[in-house]
């Protein structure tokens, strides 16, 4: 079959969803089939067909074909380690101001949940660096990165964080390990003067422990926020929430790195004031 633009092709990730909204991620390879319980379907049947048709199996059920969300790539990784959600990734990417041509540094990579999104967005100009200890963790990454097609935005680094980073001037840092308040000093090194810090916790005691050690460093506007999503069942007549949901995945950290004088010129400013941080105003420009 021609291969059509706008239609999936071999090499592509192709995102299978049945009735039952059960969902698989698979990598169209021409003479490989797909297995489920409600029947085979061979990849040269999915290879060539507009991306939003439905296929059916030897046994007459049928697939959504659909080209996987970055959300759904995300959720679908194969993990070994807790990963950074869709719903946190996102806003992290808005607060972290990280987009095309960014350079950003983040610990440790673990699976690579929040390492794809940022991969996804720095592109085509910009650059990840993630650190991890261990190379099963950076390993695992690679590969779920490379069926993302987004490795060669990433610099998966091998070392220890107490080391500090290698990089210098980097637009965002941000630390999802157990104990970031023991690498406050390293980050802010690498971090521009006015770049975005972020970490995420699971814990208040460990948020806790992180407000206070950015207490004693050049940081500043820093923010606490945890995001709770909750899911409806999209029927219009009988519209509710969905009965299960994600209630907490961690709390997110956000401070901005000052240059050493501002923190001594204003005394107070790396503890966010509590009275202006709860008004909202409109300045006229
Ligand atoms: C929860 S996982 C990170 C998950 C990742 N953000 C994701 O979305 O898939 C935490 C990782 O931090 C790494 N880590 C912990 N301490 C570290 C350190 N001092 N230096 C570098 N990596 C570290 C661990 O090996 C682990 O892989």
């Amino acid at each position: 079959m021609i291969e059509e633009p706008g239609c999936a092709r071999a090499g592509d990730t192709a995102l299978l969803i049945g009735k039952d909204r059960r969902e698989y991620l698979i990598r169209l390879e021409s003479g490989r089939v797909f297995e489920t319980h409600r029947g085979v379907l061979p990849h040269d049947d999915l290879i060539g067909q507009p991306w939003g048709s439905a296929v059916k199996t030897h046994l007459g059920h049928p697939y959504l074909l659909l080209r996987p969300a970055l959300s759904d790539r995300i959720l679908h990784l194969p993990r070994v380690s807790q990963i950074i959600y869709p719903k946190d990734a996102g806003y992290i990417l808005l607060k972290m101001n990280i987009g095309p041509g960014s350079r950003v540094i983040e610990a440790g990579t673990g699976s690579g949940g929040l390492t794809l999104a940022l991969a996804h967005v720095v592109r085509p100009t910009g650059r990840v660096y993630s650190y991890d200890v261990r190379a099963d963790m950076q390993n695992l990454a690679r590969r779920n990165l490379e069926k993302a097609d987004l490795a060669e935005f990433v610099e998966l680094i091998l070392h220890d964080i107490t080391d500090g980073f290698t990089e210098t001037g980097v637009d965002a840092l941000f630390l999802d390990v157990p104990n970031p308040w023991d690498y406050l000093a390293q980050a802010h090194a690498a971090l521009v003067s006015g770049g975005f810090f972020g970490a995420i916790l699971p814990t208040t005691n460990q948020v806790s422990r992180l407000l206070e050690a950015l207490q004693g460093l050049p940081f500043g506007l820093v923010e606490v926020e945890e995001l709770l999503q909750r899911p409806y069942k999209p029927v219009a007549a009988r519209l509710r929430p969905v009965d299960r949901m994600v209630a907490h995945t961690g709390f997110l950290i956000f401070a901005r790195a000052l240059a050493a004088p501002t923190l001594a010129d204003t005394g107070t400013v790396a503890a966010e004031g509590e009275e202006a941080g709860d008004v909202c105003q409109t300045v006229d420009a």
